[in-house]
This record gives structure tokens, sequence and C-alpha cells, in this order.
């Protein structure tokens, strides 16, 4: 693997991630191959990626035509056979073990035996998706962060079957696409939603307690802390059905009810409230 490796990097899930690393790859001038369930998911992240990128010409950080050269770096499809020719494969579809599992399953038949498997798992076990494929060593964490064009952190973890070329080149990969690599093995929400979701879930408790008000949590958060957003309006950005997923998975693998999701937390994910890409969480999203 050179310093000038060109992979091309297939991207399954076409939601708030997929298309954020989707962008930054063909941004990057890698060839990409995005694929969701059905069309109309594909041309909403490419909606998305269009919008993104409409921005940074009006702001005459890209050109029209360099916009125009992204886009078409970006081939699109539904069916698991278009990763084929994929060096290298980043799973960003929803954050439940079966969705995932049946991906990783449907990805290892199409691939080559040397293209690399990666999740944007936000907490669940990277070893237990590798121990779902044939060679488990090709299997890596690849943690982007949220917005992806934006945040320059990328958690690479390491399963305990990931072999060392695996990891290499996810590293290598994540300094191609401009971002910051650091390496943290696999344990339940890794070191970030570790650290951050229990705080957000707190945040959460706070809220359904009357502790306070949620913008009253927001600003206690923001001004005294120095956090650019505040914890309710940080859960609207992520999603709060994401939100919900990892609370659960910290729950239940690490076994202590300190992680337990806050009801409200719960009660909002139920009534479809998921935060801004439902248009309403915390708080409400016109437009
Ligand atoms: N939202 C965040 O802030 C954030 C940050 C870091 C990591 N993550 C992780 O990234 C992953 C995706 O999260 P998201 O926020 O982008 O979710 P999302 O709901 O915005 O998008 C998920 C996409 O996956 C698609 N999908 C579901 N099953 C599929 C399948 N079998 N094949 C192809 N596509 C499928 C859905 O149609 C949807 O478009 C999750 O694992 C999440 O934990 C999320």
């Amino acid at each position: 693997m050179s310093e000038t490796w060109n992979p091309t990097v297939g991207v399954i899930g076409a939601g708030t991630m997929g298309a954020g690393i989707a962008q930054v790859a063909a941004h990057a001038g890698l060839d990409v191959v995005l694929i969701d369930q059905a069309e109309d998911f594909v041309a909403r992240g490419v909606r998305t990626i269009t919008a993104n990128l409409d921005r940074q010409v009006t702001k005459q950080s890209l050109t029209g035509a360099e916009r125009d050269a992204i886009l078409e770096r970006i081939s699109r499809g539904t069916t698991y056979e278009r990763l084929a020719g994929c060096d290298v494969v980043v799973e960003a579809v929803n954050e439940r073990i079966e969705t995932k599992a049946g991906v990783f399953r449907a990805v290892a038949e199409v691939v080559g035996d040397d293209a690399v498997i990666a999740s944007n798992t936000s907490s669940i076990s990277i070893t237990a998706l590798a121990a779902l494929v044939p060679q488990p060593e090709r299997v890596a964490g690849m943690h982007f962060f949220n917005p992806v064009p934006v945040l320059k952190l990328v958690e690479v973890v390491r399963g305990l079957q990931t072999s060392d070329d695996t990891f290499g080149r996810i590293r290598t990969l994540a300094e191609r696409m401009g971002k910051t690599p650091v390496d943290v093995a696999d344990a339940p929400g890794f070191v970030a939603n570790r650290v951050l979701m229990p705080m957000i879930n707190e945040a959460i408790f706070c809220a359904s307690e009357g502790v306070a008000t949620y913008d009253a949590i927001d600003q206690v958060m923001k001004l005294g802390m120095a956090h650019p957003m505040g914890p309710l309006a940080l859960a609207d950005l992520i999603g709060l059905d994401v939100c919900l997923d990892i609370m659960q998975t910290l729950h239940r693998d690490l076994g202590e009810d300190k992680y337990r999701p806050a009801p409200l937390l719960r009660r909002l994910v139920a009534a479809g409230r998921l935060g801004r890409k439902s248009g309403e969480g915390f708080y409400r999203y016109d437009g």
C-alpha cells in the first residue's frame, strides 16, 4: 500500500453519516459507490451532498466544476452487487446488530477477498461483526463524527481479529480523506460515545425531572463548559433514535444501570420525534 493509495470506497446507507462519508471521500478524489435500500433513500442522500457542496460554491471555497466532478465520482445503486469492485466498504446503516449483521454477510459475498470491510457503528462490537464474515481479519471500525464534512476525528477500532494490514489501511484511508485517525480498542461505545452519551442521557433525565428547561440545560453546558452546542441540541443533531440505540447497547453490553436510557428519550423516539432529521426532537426545525 503506497501513500498514493486511491481505493474505490463503497458506502452502505445514504443517511446522515453515509452521505457525509461519500461526500468527503469523493471530495478527496476517490471513486465512491453509494448504496441504500431504495432509490428514494439514495436520492435523499445525494440531495444532502449536493446542498452541502452548493453552499461551498456560494462561499467560493469550491467551483461549480469541482462540485460537478465530486458528484460524478459518486455512483449510486440499491444492490450489493454494485460494491463488487470496491477496495474498502464502510457500512453506515442503522445502529441495530441484526441490520448490520445482514449487511456484513451480504457484503462479504460480493467484494473481493482483499477488500476491507469497515463499520461506522457508534457502539456495536467490531469483534462480533467480524465474526460474521469469512476472513474476519479484514474487518475494522471506522467511526466518523457528525457532521462528517466538518469534524476531523475518526476513531479507528481494532476488533480482536483485525489484522495490522487492515488497521493500517483504515488509518491511511482516514488520512487520505483529510481526517485524524485515533486508535481505540473494541469496547462498547469506544471512547467517544462511552463518554458523550451518558452525558446526553443525564441531560434528558434533568429535563424530564424539571431541573431546568431544554434551553436552560443547553445554555448551562454551552456557557459553563464551553461546549459548542448544548447536549439536547446535540442529541437532535445526532438523531434521538441513534442516541437511544447507543444507550441500549451501553446498557446491555456494560451491564450497569447507570447506562439506562432516559424514559423521555424512549417516548420521543416512539413518537417519531427523532431530532433534526424528522423536523422535531427537543426543538422544532422548520424547513
Ligand atoms: N448520526 C450520528 O451522529 C452518528 C455519528 C457517528 C456514527 N453514527 C453511526 O452511523 C450509522 C448510521 O447512522 P445515521 O445517523 O447515518 O442513520 P440514518 O438513519 O440517518 O441512516 C441510515 C441509512 O441506512 C439505510 N439502511 C438501513 N438498512 C439498510 C440496508 N440493509 N442496506 C442499505 N441501506 C440500509 C437507511 O435506509 C438509511 O438511509 C449508525 O451505525 C450510527 O450509530 C451515527
